[in-house]
């Protein structure tokens, strides 16, 4: 082995050992050499990317600035990259764009000029800044409101105890009908307040000791005798569900608020289905997804089969008075004082929709029950190691969206196991159709197309019986309800754990 061997082996392990991208090329801005990590991230064959021109792996406005960055380079020396680096955007093979921080070096050696970039990936960085974003400016509008509505509380206060005081005194029939009035505005405006007190985070709580299937069934019972005819409302408890410290009063007026919504959602009718149960939020995908301190929840969601919501109702739909109801029908405060509330007992709320499918608006309470959080803890030290049984099985993982999508085959991928990835169905059967070695077909249930996830399972489990299907969805209830009677359902967000847990029994259960 000579110095060349040498150098050249080791500058090898060197880029497979890289996390990041690494690309070298000549100064014709031909790729010369890249790593697995940047056939990976750009979503090449490694061994088509040698030959390349570097400007297919950006978008067209990157291209300009790249020429003029090198002809300026090569004239004058001077970089605004070169060892200071910058966030650009990058194209993958599929056409998308994603953000990612590049830094270049450069090389005279005897054979010209070389640059080496080390690119990496910030889609993942970004997407958790955005939801952070949304967050803060969710938390500046309710610290505003808030804010106000307790003064405002005040006033109303002094207002209606100086009406109360002047109704006694007074007995000419004409003018107490005018402070009946007045005192009946005052009210309306102290509920007002209240609302907006909750999405400031700054309600009057009185947190008890609950068992939220206990309140979940005294507001149910309620709603069944004022929701209209056609609407079929259920609860769904899971066993043992952990006690919450939360206010029982505003845990009411929650449920009411979501089932008022999921009712408005369906004017021809539909369902309503609240579902209870216990969450444990012990790694971190999972806690980076609901926005939670890891520990023990208890997540209570209420889904509906409604119209759904698009991206920009999605995005503002926790925000004060944003509402798409007529004037008059709605003040767009509901969903905002659950979240509010929410916040303010320590836990969290989320929201899955989807137009023309339905909603899940989901509620996390730190739990409270001491025992229950031990348990949890215990089998959560207990839970299946990382990697072990995994080895050589692949999975396909069929999810629409390209940050759910990637996010699902890095879990899977430190899992063990093999990963082939498509954005829709179509797009899965024609992988099935040439690689014959998958294992299981694990696939959102809902996505663009002509075939859904439960669509897709179907067709997969008639044309390749030996395969095991494992289904996901945002949705507790309505359209994930009636997958889970045919497939297994792994209901979104869920733990490494869980993920770890299904797919090995799903695989166990097949070979024995
Ligand atoms: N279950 C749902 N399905 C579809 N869209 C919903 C659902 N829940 C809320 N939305 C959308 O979010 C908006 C805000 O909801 P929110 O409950 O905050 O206010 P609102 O229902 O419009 O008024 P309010 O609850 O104050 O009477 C609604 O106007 C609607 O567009
Ligand atoms: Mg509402």
């Amino acid at each position: 082995m000579d110095d060349d061997d040498l150098s050249d082996g080791i500058l090898g392990a060197v880029l497979d050992a890289a996390v990041d991208a690494v690309i070298v090329s000549d100064a014709r801005g031909r790729i010369v050499r890249a790593n697995t990590a940047a056939a990976r991230l750009f979503g090449h064959e490694i061994d088509t990317m040698p030959g390349r021109p570097v400007e297919d792996l950006m978008p067209e406005c990157e291209r300009n600035r790249h020429a003029a960055a090198m002809e300026r380079y090569v004239r004058t020396g001077e970089s605004h990259v070169i060892g200071i680096g910058r966030e650009v955007e990058g194209l993958r093979a599929d056409g998308t764009l994603f953000p990612l921080h590049l830094s270049v070096g450069h090389a005279s050696t005897d054979n010209g000029d070389y640059f080496v970039a080390i690119l990496h990936d910030l889609s993942r960085r970004k997407a958790v800044e955005r939801s952070l974003q949304h967050a803060q400016r969710l938390e500046a509008l309710g610290a505003l409101t808030g804010g106000v509505a307790h003064d405002f509380n005040n006033i109303l206060t002094v207002i209606s105890g100086n009406l109360e005081f002047l109704k006694r005194s007074v007995t000419d029939k004409s003018a107490r009908t005018l402070i009946r009035d007045a005192m009946e505005a005052a009210k309306i405006g102290a509920d007002l307040t209240a609302k907006l007190l909750a999405l400031g985070r700054r309600s009057a709580l009185t947190p008890r000791l609950l068992d939220p299937a206990a309140v979940a069934k005294t507001v149910l019972s309620m709603l069944k005798r004022t929701l209209a005819p056609g609407i079929d409302l259920r609860l769904v408890v899971e066993p043992g569900v952990w006690s919450v410290q939360v206010d029982p009063m505003q845990l009411q007026t929650s449920i009411i608020n979501l089932a008022l919504n999921a009712q408005d959602a369906m004017p021809k009718g539909g369902s309503i289905t609240v579902a209870i149960g216990n969450v444990s939020v012990d790694d971190r995908f999972l806690a980076e997804e609901v926005h939670v301190a890891r520990g023990n929840y208890v997540r209570i969601s209420v889904t509906d089969t409604g119209v759904g919501m698009d991206e920009a109702a999605r995005r503002r739909a926790f925000e004060p008075f944003f509402t798409t109801k007529p004037k008059g029908r709605g003040t767009g405060l509901g969903l905002s004082m659950v979240y509010g509330f929410a916040g303010q007992s320590g836990g969290h709320a989320t929201l899955y929709s989807e137009p023309g499918l339905g909603t899940t608006v989901s509620l996390y309470f730190p739990a409270a029950t001491r025992m229950a959080g031990e348990e949890a803890e215990a089998s959560a030290v207990g839970m299946p190691s990382e990697s072990g049984g995994t080895s050589g099985r692949k999975v396909l993982v069929v999810e629409d969206n390209d940050a759910v999508r990637r996010l699902s085959v890095a879990r899977l991928e430190a899992l063990g196991y093999r990963t082939l990835a498509a954005g829709n169905a179509e797009e899965a059967l024609a992988l099935l159709g040439t690689d014959r070695d998958v294992d299981v077909l694990f696939a959102d249930i809902v996505m663009p197309g002509a075939l859904n996830g439960h669509d897709l399972a179907r067709k997969v489990t008639s044309e390749h019986p030996q395969m095991s299907v494992l289904l996901t969805s945002g949705f507790a209830g309505g359209i994930a309800a009636t997958a889970a009677e045919e497939f297994p359902l792994l209901q979104k967000p869920y733990r490494q754990s869980d993920l770890a847990t299904r797919l090995r029994i799903l695989l166990s259960r097949r070979r024995g």
